[in-house]
């Protein structure tokens, strides 16, 4: 088959078409013919050579796809050859086939189409898992998502509004401040131009935020605690602003308040299937009525990784960059 190679670490234009064996499916695993796969800021960092794929996982980029079952392995239930589904991945997505266990599998929401599908299993699995089932994020109470505008952001932002809690954005332009209002953030705050403590503060009367979804580490480590409310939950995801700060103790200790950090990908794959069957039963529902919908920015053949890479590289994407197999 034929799928992304790289050409050593380094920037975009190490990525190129390549053939590569088809997978096969092992016990528990279907093998998906790929109709679509998306551009994670994960893969930016495999590509670099940070972000090695963890034991036993492809060295392929791609953490998620969308396609046709192809071949399904011994002990598999539920799933037969020629069923549609997207896929929460360990790696392999940037390829004409890739092999996956089961649980990992999920049906196309209703109503839409098999590549754009490819956008939701990143972000739908990365949102549900951290807001809901770790932070516990309730209808009544302040989430705050930084990087609104993003991936991650236009899901999270959606999933909140649609549940009834009230959101708060972060983003980096007029633009991209208006596309978080329209996906329902209550208030879109600058990250250039304001103080996103300030702004929740003012805008709560001083409760602040109850959950805080955090893409930035180390440089917003002290004003995310800052802004957390008594008894809130700041959710670190990414490390955009670096790995290392000081934390106040004193400060979390009085608002009796928690600090997580998560990975979607090193996790096991059972932990990844309750994952995906909550997803299902909590976000396809939201999909399917319209009240959450993919922010698909740009579609691109397989053959443009390096082009795709580029773009969620300069910034100047809102939402998905995907990249179709012709499949
Ligand atoms: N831990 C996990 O399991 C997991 C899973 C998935 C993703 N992630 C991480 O989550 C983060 C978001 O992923 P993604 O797919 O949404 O990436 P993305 O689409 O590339 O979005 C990156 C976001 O970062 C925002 N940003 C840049 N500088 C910022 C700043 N100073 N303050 C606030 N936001 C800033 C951008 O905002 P503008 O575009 O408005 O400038 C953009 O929304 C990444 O760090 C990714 O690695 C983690």
């Amino acid at each position: 088959m034929r799928g992304v190679v790289a050409d050593g670490a380094g920037g975009p234009e190490v990525l190129s078409l390549g053939e590569m064996p088809d997978p096969v499916a092992g016990p528990g695993e279907v093998v998906l013919e790929v109709a679509a796969t998306a551009v994670n800021r994960a893969d930016l960092l495999q590509r670099q050579g940070f972000y090695p794929p963890p034991p036993g996982a492809s060295d392929v980029i791609g953490l998620e796809c969308s396609g046709t079952v192809a071949e399904v392995g011994e002990g598999v239930e539920g799933w037969s050859v020629g069923d549609e589904a997207c896929a929460l991945l360990a790696g392999g997505g940037y390829a004409e086939r890739v092999a996956v266990p089961a649980g990992q599998l999920m049906p196309v929401p209703a109503g839409l189409d098999l590549v754009t599908a490819a956008a939701l299993p990143e972000v739908a699995c990365t949102v549900w898992s951290n807001v809901f089932m770790v932070a516990g994020l309730r209808p009544d109470e302040h989430l705050l998502v930084h990087g609104g505008a993003g991936g991650i952001g236009t899901m999270a932002i959606q999933v909140a509004h649609a549940l009834g809690a009230t959101v708060f954005a972060t983003a980096g332009s007029a633009e991209k401040l208006e596309l978080c209002r329209e996906l329902g953030a209550d208030v879109a705050i600058s990250y250039r131009d304001e103080d996103f403590v300030e702004v929740v503060k003012e805008r709560t009367d001083g409760h602040g935020a109850d959950v805080v979804l955090d893409n930035m580490g180390a440089k917003y480590l002290a004003r995310n605690v800052d802004v957390l409310a008594l008894e809130g939950r700041l959710v670190v995801i990414g490390m955009q602003g670096g790995t290392k700060a000081e934390l106040d103790l004193s400060v979390l200790l009085r608002k009796r308040a928690a600090v997580i950090a998560t990975s979607l990908r090193a996790r096991p794959v059972e932990s990844k299937a309750a994952i995906c069957a909550a997803v299902v039963e909590h976000v396809w529902p939201l999909v399917a009525d319209g009240r959450v919908r993919p922010i698909v920015h740009r579609t691109l053949p397989l053959a443009e990784a390096a082009s795709a890479h580029a773009l969620l590289e300069s910034g100047d994407a809102s939402g998905k960059v995907l990249l179709t197999t012709g499949a």
